[in-house]
């Protein structure tokens, strides 16, 4: 798909994340001097940062395939098993949500990451004999939203802990710019870094919005994506001057309106806007409270000066709602 062609395919095209990249220039070249696989590679942080591309370019980088699968969808110890044998030296394993896999899989995680070994019981009881299987010299990159819910005997196997950080405007804009490019779209510079004011430092949303601005252009404009165009399109779209949709503004007015500013447990503010909890923890309010709009406290969620600013309201009043 069209997401896919936008990613970069090398670390020199990739765009911010000054820390991540240079932790993994110096890891993969020193791999590939002593000629080994490169170590396990944790990468934690909110959604649509770059975490599989990542996944991709390291693979690409020493020379193995990428093997994409994710902790939900290994559901047996034999899944597992069955994915390490297929793997080839220099192969890179990525699971994604890997705080979401089983105890049982988990265990069959450890040795092979420990010492490319895969451990099989066979028989029960008295009888039950176990046997180790060499598994080819792979990578796992394992990718979580919260580094948190990870099991600490998984987390010390990682030898290379990678935090992924939203992204500055700067870096967004110059994002959008490059995919722009390669959409074959003409953008105006400023017009580019409007759509990564919007986009709530995350080049998947940077992008996702590109394209839908860039249908606007082409319906509406004339064949240049300006400001104009962006602003337009911004407000058919429902997103407004932060890059917040509905969802974001249902979180921040019901804290204000319905809760009295906070604190409110994330339970009850999930269930009250009809929103899984996960969704709004791992999705909505990681960049909400980076930023100041809500603020985390021992009894719950309240809203940030941000928050009151944003809806340019006082503290302790509420909003008028519309509709
Ligand atoms: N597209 C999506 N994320 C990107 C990044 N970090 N650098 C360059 N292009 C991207």
């Amino acid at each position: 798909d069209s997401e896919f062609s936008l990613r970069p395919q090398n670390l020199k095209e990739y765009i911010g994340q000054k820390k991540v990249k240079e932790k993994l220039e110096i890891f993969i070249q020193a791999a590939k001097l002593r000629d080994e696989a490169l170590d396990h590679v944790l990468l934690y942080g909110p959604p649509g940062l770059g975490k599989t591309t990542l996944a991709n370019i390291i693979a690409r980088e020493m020379g193995g395939d990428l093997k994409i699968t994710s902790g939900p969808a290994i559901e047996r110890a034999g899944d597992l098993a069955a994915i390490l044998t297929n793997l080839k030296d220099n192969d890179v394993l990525f699971i994604d949500e890997i705080h979401r896999l089983s105890r049982a899989v988990e265990e069959i995680l450890y040795p092979a990451m420990e010492d490319y070994a895969l451990d099989i019981v066979i028989g029960k009881g008295a009888a039950a004999k176990s046997i180790r299987i060499d598994l080819p010299k792979f990578t796992l990159i394992g990718a979580t939203t919260r580094l948190g819910l990870l099991t600490s005997p998984l987390r010390d196997r990682f030898g290379v802990m990678c935090s992924m950080e939203f992204y500055e405007i700067d870096e967004l804009r110059e994002i959008v710019v490059r995919s722009a490019d390669i959409l074959n779209v003409d953008i105006i510079e400023s017009a580019a870094e409007m759509i990564g004011r919007r986009s709530r430092g995350t080049p998947r949303i940077a992008n996702r919005l590109l394209k839908r601005v860039r249908d606007y252009c082409s319906v509406k404009g004339d064949g240049i994506i300006t400001e104009e165009i962006v602003q337009n399109a911004a407000e058919l779209l429902e997103i407004d001057l932060e890059g917040f949709d509905k969802i974001d503004n249902k979180i921040l007015k019901a804290i204000i309106n319905n809760f009295n500013g906070g604190p409110v447990g994330v339970e009850t503010l999930a269930y009250f806007i009809g929103e899984e909890s996960s969704t709004v923890e791992d999705v909505y309010e990681p960049y909400l409270l980076q930023k100041g709009f809500i603020l985390r406290t021992p009894r719950g969620r309240v809203a940030g000066d941000r928050a009151y600013e944003h809806f340019n309201i006082k503290r302790g009043k509420r909003l008028i709602q519309e509709s």
